[in-house]
């Protein structure tokens, strides 16, 4: 089955995502290749100022909402800094210290937020589908910084931006996502991302932690790293994601790590010039040994950095669209 099945079966259950009727960023698979290069372009324009500490002053005058159901530490200090460097306000809410505590719902938590007369709302939330659900009950646009089990593509934005600088381009490269698939929204945002880019992708997992079919996707997939390491120019470790699991899908953490977990023995299988990638936050000794995490072919922390500036790329876009092709042009 090609990816495009897979895309009408996402469709369906979220309910036409492929046409977007108000300005926002909620899902990768509706992106276009000529969206996704028009950000990551922009993007790179934004690299030289940041790097000089400058602010281009696309947000100005304009509040962002960080409204954060799951803990983060990347993601929502990155739209802060994304904000601010576009010399915008960023207003932080943190679900545990609200009144949702007290029971308050989430449309009613955001319409209240929309009634202090903010620009965006940056939604993180355990349920799948929530930024569609949001962005239907809200003026404003509504970016989707991770939703459950579904989409997280800000992240695959910032994780293929890093491909590209390091590798080139993503076009015909080989890109191995190696983890806890099934319930990974990064993943699921990747594969769409990298697809779209052109280039060619493998997930690995123990058969517990894999999707059902996961060839509808279109992407290969093996049971085992060995098989695919060697032909990788990029390997993407995933965390185990426990706390989106039913039960224990594992016999133990221990014998994941023996068997997937990318450590020094499993690396030495990379050819030369692949990079490691890894969303965070990394669980050293399981996924990831720390001597890979830290090592010279890890681009994790380089991934932070180009996060900002794709992630201002994807605000300036949906708040101030022609502020940012004017912005371009110059
Ligand atoms: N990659 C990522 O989403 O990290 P946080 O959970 O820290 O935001």
């Amino acid at each position: 089955m090609t990816t495009k099945a897979a895309f009408k079966v996402g469709e369906k259950f979220f309910g036409s995502p492929a046409k977007r009727l108000k300005p926002g960023f909620i899902s990768a698979a509706e992106l276009s290749a000529e969206e996704i290069r028009y950000l990551l372009d922009a993007a790179k324009a934004f690299a030289g100022p940041v790097a000089k500490g400058e602010t281009i002053p696309l947000l100005s005058g304009k509040t962002i909402v960080n409204l954060f159901f799951e803990n983060s530490t990347r993601t929502r200090s990155s739209f802060e800094m994304a904000t601010r460097r576009l010399g915008g306000a960023a207003m932080n809410f943190a679900a545990s210290t609200s009144s949702v505590a007290k029971g308050e719902t989430l449309i009613d938590t955001a319409k209240n937020l929309e009634a202090m007369k903010p620009h965006c709302l940056i939604v993180r939330h355990a349920s799948a589908g929530s930024p569609y659900f949001l962005a239907s009950q809200v003026d404003i646009p509504v970016v989707n910084a991770g939703d459950g089990f579904h989409e997280h593509p800000t992240q695959a934005m910032l994780d293929v931006f890093t491909m590209e600088e390091k590798l080139g381009t993503v076009k015909g490269k080989r890109v191995v996502i190696l983890g806890d698939i099934a319930h990974s929204r990064v993943a699921r945002s990747n594969i769409y991302l990298l697809k779209k880019m052109g280039a060619s992708v493998a997930v690995c997992a123990p058969p517990t932690l894999l999707p059902p079919h996961p060839e509808t996707f279109g992407v290969d997939f093996a049971y085992r790293p060995e098989e695919l390491l060697p032909e990788a120019d990029v390997v993407m470790a995933l965390r185990v994601q426990l706390e989106r699991q039913n039960r224990m899908q594992l016999p133990s953490i221990a014998e994941y790590s023996r068997f997937w977990g990318l450590n020094l023995e499993r690396a030495k299988k990379l050819k030369k010039g692949a990079i490691i990638l890894h969303p965070g936050p990394v669980n050293r000794g399981v996924e990831l040994d720390t001597e890979v995490a830290d090592g010279p072919d890890s681009v994790i922390l380089d991934q932070v950095y180009f996060g900002v500036i794709v992630r201002m790329a994807i605000l300036a876009h949906v708040v101030n669209p022609q502020g940012l092709k004017d912005w371009l042009k110059k």
